[in-house]
């Protein structure tokens, strides 16, 4: 063997290999299927030869069956096409034989009806023998197919007991078929039989109709249906029965039972409602936008069924009433979800949020109240809320109008803030009028003009006089020492209830330690310009060292350095804060058994150089500092010190910041 021989054989080998590679492993995939086709004898429309045996497959695409016609058959005629003939098969049933011709006594013609294959699939084989008597006569067939779309749903049901191609509708497709259902039912996913549709439907239109599978007619058996009727939030859903209502009840020894057959009414946040018997339920209004029905039949007994509309209503919000100082439009009798109301508050007043509900009403400390969830050990988040009311004092909230709408949970409410009632409050720490600059140098500071220091008050406690300040239509903030001069409350008759600090105690004068009271008045004021309120700290208020606070007061004045008393002109002066430990280094050097401790419920304020401080008689009146935007509050309150305006010393005032959840409290639960 040479070389060349060698690579003659594995060439053929490979050649070999690759043929067996593609018929054993890779059929070689049939040709497209035509819609339609021609096929005619051999030499067709010249006579065929003899001792011919040829076969077709046709096939046309699944879902279509095949339409033969034959235009034009001539074939050697026998009885029986028993020598030439073309046979149609499917299935290797013989659907017909033919031969002769048109006009031929002998053989068969298949005639120019179509011949219909059952499916997409038919052979034709056409046989002619060696001896031909009519030779050159006989020019053999022609024929023509296409497919036609096959009805599936017409097809008779099949034999085997398998029920018909589709339990309910069949529809007929180009090629295939689809099975529908009749309404109130679905299509199971055999896609072929329908149950009765009682699962997944929610309803979310405002209105709607419900009712038992099947009804006016009794309820099939083994039913778990379940409906769910959610519509937005801010509507209320009403379920109204109509009369004809059957479900089965069992009679039992504590009276008719829904034991096997019941509707069930699902409304969040309520236990469940069994219906069952041969009475309406007629309206229900579940207050909620959300209710779920379940309907339940075992399988046996009878249950007429059911049917109901529902409708909706939009939520209402509690009517927001009076609001003093302020009005509220369009006036109304009944407030529904979306609608919208403005309130305006008289000149003077802004409107605040409030929650008499949780924070109690005590006549102006309204609070916001904050939501807030509270986290369990686990870390989940129980459903508890809890409110509080341990904002600052008082919030702002919009202007002097603001218009609120009325939500789905029933609130009325403006960005995003929940409002239980619209309350118009006084406006604190702005005076109407303003103090010109002024640089005055002298001991006692300068009169007070008109309306420049509103919040001003004048105490006289028997024979002890002093100031306080306004900081709520029936409250005034003053020190201790004036309401108990000598240990003893006074309560003069003009005021309604003295508050003390409870850790004040102060027998000997000498410590001034929670110097701060709280008078709350018989009745409110009325606001003006004359009299208005002063703020208490915010959480951003701070005393800066060198900040320039200002003192009032209608205390002693030192007049031209000689004499001092007291004046019924409300005074003012400036003075700086100064930093503790300056305050601490003043007292230095005093004799310990005359002077008070200091204390970081304590702050001093004045200048170094004197000639300018509060005085006897000015006691319990108000230090106060301007916030950033101007707004003044009440920072200190005038509690102790030594010779006014003497040079080295200051004027010590009790720390308000320090007290701002005691006079919030007092005044909350007072
Ligand atoms: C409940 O429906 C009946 C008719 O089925 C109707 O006459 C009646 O007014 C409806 N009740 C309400 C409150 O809508
Ligand atoms: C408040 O209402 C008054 C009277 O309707 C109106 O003149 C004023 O512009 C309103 N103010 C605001 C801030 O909307
Ligand atoms: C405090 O200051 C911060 C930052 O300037 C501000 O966002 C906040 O509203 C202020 N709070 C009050 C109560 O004024």
């Amino acid at each position: 063997m040479d070389i060349f021989n060698l690579r003659i054989s594995w060439t053929a080998f490979i050649i070999w290999f690759l043929h067996v590679l593609v018929c054993e492993c890779v059929p070689l995939p049939d040709s497209d299927p035509q819609m339609y086709g021609e096929i005619h004898s051999p030499q067709y429309p010249l006579p065929y030869p003899p001792n011919q045996q040829k076969q077709w497959e046709i096939s046309v695409p699944e879902g279509f069956q095949i339409s033969l016609t034959f235009t034009h058959l001539d074939i050697e005629a026998s009885a029986g096409c028993y020598y030439d003939s073309i046979t149609v098969l499917y299935d290797e049933k013989v659907l017909g034989k033919f031969c002769g011709n048109e006009n031929s006594a002998d053989g068969r013609h298949p005639g120019h009806q179509p011949i219909l294959s059952p499916s997409s699939r038919l052979t034709l084989i056409f046989q002619s023998d060696d001896y031909n008597p009519d030779r050159n006569q006989n020019v053999g067939f022609s024929a023509q197919y296409q497919a036609i779309d096959i009805d599936e749903c017409s097809a008779p049901e099949p034999e085997d007991g398998s029920g018909p191609l589709c339990s309910q509708i069949c529809l007929n497709t180009l090629g295939s078929y689809l099975c529908a259902c009749h309404h109130g039912y679905e299509l199971r996913s055999d896609e072929r039989t329908c149950i009765l549709s009682c699962v997944g439907g929610v309803f979310d239109e405002l209105e709607g109709h419900l009712m038992s599978p099947g009804y006016p007619n009794p309820s099939p058996d083994a039913l778990s249906c379940q409906y769910i009727i959610s519509v937005e939030s801010g509507f209320t859903v009403s379920l109204n029965f109509s009369d004809k209502f059957h479900i089965e009840s069992v009679d039992t020894e504590e009276g008719p039972n829904c034991l096997y057959h019941w509707l069930e009414v699902i409304i969040p946040d309520r236990n469940p409602m069994k219906l069952c018997g041969g009475t309406s339920p007629g309206l229900i209004n579940t207050n909620s936008n959300i209710v779920k029905l379940g309907y339940n039949i075992d399988n046996q007994g009878q249950s007429n069924g059911w049917s109901l509309e529902y409708s909706t209503h939009r939520v209402t919000c509690p009517v927001p009433g009076e609001v003093a100082k302020g009005r509220v439009t369009p006036s109304l009798t009944e407030y529904f979800y979306r609608d919208y109301i403005f309130v305006r508050c008289d000149e003077g007043y802004k409107l605040m949020m409030v929650s008499l509900k949780w924070c109690g009403d005590n006549g102006f400390l309204y609070h916001v109240p904050k939501q807030r969830r509270v986290a369990s050990p686990s870390n989940q988040y129980l459903s508890v809320v809890q409110y509080h009311c341990n904002e600052p004092f008082y919030s702002p909230y919009g202007g002097n109008n603001v218009s609120l709408t009325c939500e789905a949970d029933r609130q009325w409410r403006s960005n995003h803030d929940v409002i239980l009632r619209p309350a118009c409050l006084p406006v604190c720490g702005r005076p109407t009028k303003q103090i010109e600059n002024d640089f005055q140098r002298i001991i006692g500071g300068n009169d007070a003009a008109e309306h420049t220091i509103p919040w001003q008050a004048l105490i006289n406690v028997g024979s002890n006089r002093g100031g306080g300040m306004i900081i709520a239509d029936r409250w005034i903030l003053t020190a201790a020492h004036v309401v108990v001069p000598n240990g003893q409350v006074q309560t003069p008759e003009a005021l309604s209830v003295i508050h003390v600090h409870s850790e004040y105690n102060n027998p000997k004068n000498l410590n001034f330690d929670h110097d701060i009271a709280l008078i709350k008045l018989k009745d409110p004021i009325t606001f003006q310009a004359a009299i208005m309120p002063l703020c208490l700290p915010s959480d951003n208020d701070t005393y800066d060292t060198g900040m320039m606070g200002m003192v009032s007061g209608f205390g002693i004045t030192d007049k031209g350095n000689q004499r001092r008393f007291l004046t019924n002109k409300l005074k003012y002066v400036h003075v700086p804060v100064v930093e503790q430990e300056k305050c601490s280094n003043s007292l230095k050097g005093m004799p310990s058994s005359q002077t008070p401790r200091l204390t970081n419920n304590m702050f001093c304020a004045g200048t170094p150089e004197g000639g300018k401080d509060s005085c006897k008689g000015d006691s319990g009146s108000g230090f106060t500092l301007q916030s950033e935007n101007r707004r003044f509050w009440a920072a200190g309150i005038v509690s102790w010190g030594f010779r006014c305006g003497q040079k080295g010393k200051y004027g010590f005032y009790t720390k308000v910041a320090n007290y701002v959840d005691w006079i919030n409290k007092i005044m909350r639960e007072n």
